[in-house]
């Protein structure tokens, strides 16, 4: 029988040990095969004490974001077949490891709450919905798939340095998708608030946000677009 074998990283805080890479091997069950597909063989027939976050299976709901032979991507749609073994399987890189393969996502999820992801519009509300054209729709195309799985910023250099104030690709980009929503009316109170040395010009443009996302969006465009628009209101 065909094989896969992986390195895992392994931490439990509730023990003394320090971090180590776990050795597994795993049946190969064809090319349908994820990583998630191994990690669940392990947890199921091997070791029930290794912990990973995982829910939909699909690549939509972003809890298996995790470092997959050094580049972060989405288990669930990593096919095994095209990764050099040992697989090596590490946590998000630079942040802070609750257990095994599972960070702690407060910090990411603060600053998604700090840009305020939600419609805000000053007239009275209609009593159907809020209108949008094709065009008006169609701007929101490459911002609104983002599933929020962290793969962007944690893969951000100028995040791991300056992730305490700078926002990060995720809720930049996150930022980009309500400026563009014809139906939003708060967009000068959204520039004033992005409108920060580190918040959003710490971005340098290196593009590893581009590379890691598993929605093939576009962070580093969507932060240049905020910039522009920022800069714009002071010439
Ligand atoms: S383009 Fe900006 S946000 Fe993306 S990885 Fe580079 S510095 Fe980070
Ligand atoms: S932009 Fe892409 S990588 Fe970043 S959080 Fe959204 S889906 Fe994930
Ligand atoms: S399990 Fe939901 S995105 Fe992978």
């Amino acid at each position: 029988m065909q094989t896969i074998k992986l390195l895992v990283y392994r931490y439990n805080p509730e023990t003394a040990e320090e971090p180590f890479m776990q050795s597994y091997e795993a049946p190969f069950s064809g090319p349908g095969m994820m990583l998630l597909d191994a990690l669940n063989y392990i947890k199921w027939n091997l070791d029930g004490t290794l912990t990973f976050r995982r829910s939909c299976r699909e690549g939509v709901c972003g809890s298996d974001g995790m470092n997959i032979n050094g580049v972060n991507g989405l288990a669930c749609i990593v096919p095994v077949a095209g990764l050099k073994q040992p697989i090596k399987v590490r946590p998000l890189p630079s942040q802070s490891v609750i257990r095994d393969l599972i960070v702690d996502m407060e910090h990411f999820f603060d600053q998604y709450r700090l840009i305020k992801p939600w419609l805000q519009a000053k007239t009275p509300t209609p009593e159907r919905e809020r209108l949008q054209t094709p065009e008006e729709r169609a701007r929101l195309d490459g911002l609104y798939e983002c599933i929020l799985c962290a793969c962007c910023s944690t893969s951000c250099p100028s995040y791991w340095w300056n992730g305490d104030r700078f926002l990060g690709p995720a809720s930049l980009l996150q930022s980009a998708r309500w400026l563009a929503d014809s139906r939003d009316e708060a967009m000068g109170e959204r520039l004033d608030a992005l409108d920060d040395e580190f918040k959003t010009f710490r971005c340098h443009q290196i593009m590893n946000c581009l590379e890691a996302c598993p929605k093939k969006l576009n962070p580093t465009a969507a932060i240049g677009n905020i910039k522009r628009r920022l800069l714009s209101r002071k010439s």
